[in-house]
């Protein structure tokens, strides 16, 4: 089934023909020049760039992907979760899409696109196994039992990984999107020139959190700046990213020898971090997957691969979701 698919929860304007686990085009518009401005996302300005963009985008995957718009079987679109504005501008293009081409319309749940992106690249991988989701917005560790069927088995209490990085480099004077930049320039780490703090979750071996992390290294910032002393930047970069990824691997290991999990997939924009990649590619003990690094951040051909797996369809009435987790 060739599937239009559209993504638009953020500052990505994206547009994707799939079919099945195969993408025909993915055509991604970003709008990250014009946030970098404000040091993160606009939501205003994200809903207006998406407005003037989406027409053009859509119109552009379509004839990348080879086909006619009378070849479209079903548009699938991001209504939930993400920046309420942004993604409604995509829930009423795909609405007007499905309505004229007179095919089904798929709603997907955005975290189910980025876990399905390892569907692209990986053709045998298949439910059951453990995801590590780590993006902007979110960070969890959840069973995927079946293509629609989750159990989340971890969650943050606080921040988010990607939230954690991207505040940190913009405390660092490194430009957004900061989490990128941060592995970018991060050399060796050293936890005794700067050190940050193991988190305890009260009541969870396996909940994250990465607020106190964030604020110890803002403070190391601040204290040096209080004494005119310039911090070793590439370094504490480093040993964020090496504190920040120990608890996210350390975490997923034990949650798969817990449920006795032997698959592991990676998913979400914090999944291209190299340190993160490292980490799990030096597992042997696991079949570690990982997405491709141009499906880890936000883009439309992940979301057309999760519709194809999808029973769920819309009317006129879909509404979009600023908040709703993976399992509804
Ligand atoms: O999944 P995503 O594109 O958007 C959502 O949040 O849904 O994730 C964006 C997040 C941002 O926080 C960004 O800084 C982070 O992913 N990110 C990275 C890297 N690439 C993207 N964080 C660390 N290292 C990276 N290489």
């Amino acid at each position: 089934m060739n599937i239009l698919a559209i993504e638009s929860s953020c500052d990505e304007t994206s547009a994707a023909v799939t079919n099945g686990r195969t993408v025909l085009s993915n055509i991604v518009a970003t709008q990250i020049e014009e946030h970098k401005l404000y040091g993160g996302v606009v939501p205003e300005i994200a809903s207006r760039r998406h407005l003037e963009n989406i027409y053009a985008v859509a119109e552009e995957a379509v004839n990348k992907a080879g086909i006619t718009k009378n070849d479209i079987e079903a548009v699938a679109v991001t209504n939930r979760p993400g920046l309420i504005g942004a993604l409604l501008v995509g829930v009423n293009f795909a609405k007007g899409a499905a309505q004229s081409l007179n095919v089904p319309l798929i709603p997907v749940h955005h975290l189910k696109g980025h876990i399905a992106a390892n569907y692209i690249t990986h053709k045998n991988l298949k439910p059951p196994f453990l995801c590590l989701m780590v993006s902007g917005g979110n960070t969890v560790i959840t069973e995927v039992k079946d293509y629609n069927k989750f159990n989340i088995v971890a969650s943050t209490r606080d921040d988010a990984a990607g939230e954690c990085f991207d505040k940190c480099a913009r405390a660092m004077g490194l430009s957004y999107p900061g989490g990128v930049n941060l592995d970018r320039i991060a050399t060796v780490p050293d936890l005794k020139k700067y050190p940050l703090p193991t988190p305890v979750v009260t009541g969870s071996e396996l909940d994250f959190s990465f607020s106190g992390i964030k604020t110890a290294a803002v403070n190391i910032l601040h204290n040096l700046e209080q004494k005119n002393e310039k911090a070793d930047i590439p370094v504490l970069a480093a040993t964020l990213r090496y504190k920040v990824c120990d608890i996210l691997y350390k975490n997923t290991v034990k949650a798969a020898k817990n449920l006795g999990y032997k698959d592991i997939a990676l998913a979400g924009g914090v999944s291209a971090n190299s340190e993160l990649r490292k980490r799990f590619s030096e597992n042997k003990e696991f079949n570690i997957y990982f997405p491709e690094l141009k499906y880890c951040g936000d883009n439309a051909a992940m979301m057309g691969v999760a519709a194809a797996f999808e029973s769920e369809r819309a009317d006129s009435s879909l509404n979009a979701f600023a908040t709703m987790d993976i399992t509804k």
